[in-house]
């Protein structure tokens, strides 16, 4: 055989072009693009038409949280490595990036990404990676970040401006960002004033305010906008230091975002689905229900969104992830309900777990949506995640030779009719999604891993193996040539302030 596996009759689409073309694919690689046709007759293992529908460089979902322990509040990660990657390959990613998360009585972030990597080895779907989430930045962990790069393959961390369990003061971001510089790591942070949202809070709750949306009562957006124009000159403070602003919801942040890149600082960004499909209308339901899209930051208005997109088709946002960190709705014990008590029969917005279930729809919302040039589509969902993660070009693109062939082949436009998202189709441990009933025109036809289907919608749905899914070690950053900035720049100098 020459090939594994051909794909023909397709349009390929990459961050850069789009052209009808075969694909051969040979030991897990990209072996050759070919003009259109001219593979049908190939000697190949295995032969998909894909009828005209759309060939891309599989997703790479660069946030998701699985299997963490509980430190958002009460309720517990509800997928797990196994469950959560199950999830992301139906949903036409091959490659995730999730949290290895340090908690502060742990003074190692080398021992953190152990741990987190004994509970994904063997159990995952899809390929891989580590972000450190770093909570404790003494001295010893500080000192270990040189390994996560040299050696472990982690180049990438994440820190919190709030949350109790995890919120750094500003000496210890300076710490981070400083160390993470001079090791090439790229800093995300979550932008959010946790100590005014913890004023806010007490404020609500004394007038007898507790129901989920006045979760987004006390997570104003001033407090998202605050705390990135903080981040920015904290980067700016430490010698121009790479940092990338996750989930942004707020436009404000994002027009600080779009200011700080026009004037040339190293400051990257990224949005969610849930900014983009969710308002905070979503929250305000009857009873209990609208616990189902509380996540931080809030989602914002519709007129927000708009002004979301529009960061996304101008560049501000270099990607779009999902953000995946799930909490069961129907378990009093570990899920969104943990916060109902008989004298509180709506919760307590404070105690309700945050995050949202999104790993699986991310792709078929944002391709459905049809507002991103295709091209686009495939940056902000691959290629620009693989470049900003140091996955590229092994990941997030389609070069013979160099890539891994990890595919997603969409349906021909309109071969599907009209579909609604509902959970009953979701292979996530979840039980509900907050996209419920919403209505979407595609769905990945298949999820191909390294030469191998994984995703069959037609076939049996999920037919990769568990523990096929391997472990990736990143490189530095390469998206707009970070580090050779940072070099340029020289070390951070104190007599220069
Ligand atoms: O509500 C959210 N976003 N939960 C996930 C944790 C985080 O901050 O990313
Ligand atoms: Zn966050
Ligand atoms: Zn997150
Ligand atoms: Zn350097």
């Amino acid at each position: 055989y020459d090939y594994d596996l051909v794909v023909t009759n397709g349009v390929c689409v990459t961050a850069a072009d789009i052209a009808a073309y075969d694909v051969g694919i040979k030991d897990g690689k990209i072996a050759l693009l070919a003009p259109a046709g001219s593979l049908k007759g190939a000697k190949t293992k295995q032969l998909i038409d894909a009828e005209g529908g759309y060939v891309m460089p599989g997703g790479i979902d660069c946030h998701v949280h699985l299997q963490e322990p509980s430190m958002f509040g009460k309720g517990y990660s509800a997928d797990s490595f196994e469950t959560g990657t199950r999830s992301a390959i139906a949903g036409g990613n091959t490659t995730i990036v999730a949290f290895a998360p340090q908690q502060k009585n742990l003074d190692s972030v080398l021992t953190a990404l152990e741990n987190t990597h004994k509970l994904a080895k063997g159990n995952c779907y899809c390929d891989y990676g580590f972000h450190l989430l770093v909570s404790n930045p003494c001295a010893k962990a500080l000192s270990e970040f040189k390994q996560l790069v040299t050696t472990e393959g982690v180049t990438s961390l994440k820190i919190y401006m709030t949350y109790a369990a995890l919120q750094l003061r500003d000496n210890e971001i300076l710490s981070v960002l400083l160390a993470a510089r001079q090791n090439h790591i790229l800093t995300m942070v979550h932008a959010e004033n946790g100590d005014v949202l913890d004023w806010l809070t007490d404020q609500l709750e004394a007038q007898g305010k507790f129901a989920p949306k006045y979760h987004s009562n006390s997570r104003p957006p001033v407090l998202e906008s605050e705390a990135t124009n903080r981040a920015i000159a904290f980067s700016s403070l430490i010698a121009n230091t790479p940092i990338l602003l996750v989930h942004v919801s707020d436009p404000a942040a994002a027009l600080r975002i779009r200011q700080a890149q026009t004037t040339g600082q190293p400051i990257f960004a990224e949005t969610c689905p849930q900014y983009l499909f969710l308002t905070r209308d979503d929250l305000d339901k009857p009873g209990f229900e609208g616990a189902k899209c509380v996540c931080s930051p809030p989602p914002r208005n519709a007129e927000d969104q708009l002004k979301i997109w529009t960061g996304l088709k101008n560049g501000t946002f270099s990607v779009l992830s999902s953000d995946h960190c799930p909490f069961r709705f129907e378990d009093s014990e570990r899920g969104k309900k943990t916060c109902i008590t008989p004298e509180h029969p709506v919760g307590k917005f404070k105690y309700i777990p945050n995050g949202l279930p999104g790993i699986e729809t991310r792709m078929p919302l944002a391709f459905s949506a049809n507002k991103l040039a295709l091209t686009k589509f495939v940056e902000v969902s691959s290629t620009n995640a693989a470049k900003l993660y140091g996955l590229y070009p092994r990941k997030g693109s389609l070069i013979p030779g160099v890539s891994d062939a990890d595919l997603v082949v969409w349906y021909p436009d309109g071969k599907l009719g009209d579909l609604e998202v509902t959970n009953s189709m979701l292979h996530h441990d979840v039980d509900y999604t907050p996209y419920e009933g919403r209505g979407i025109r595609n769905w990945p036809r298949y999820t191909i891993l390294r030469g191998k289907v994984v995703w069959d919608r037609d076939g049996e749905g999920i037919v990769g193996g568990k523990g096929y899914g391997q472990f990736v070690k990143r490189s530095q950053s390469i998206l707009n040539g970070i580090w050779e900035e940072v070099d340029e720049e020289g070390p951070f100098d104190l007599e220069r302030l």
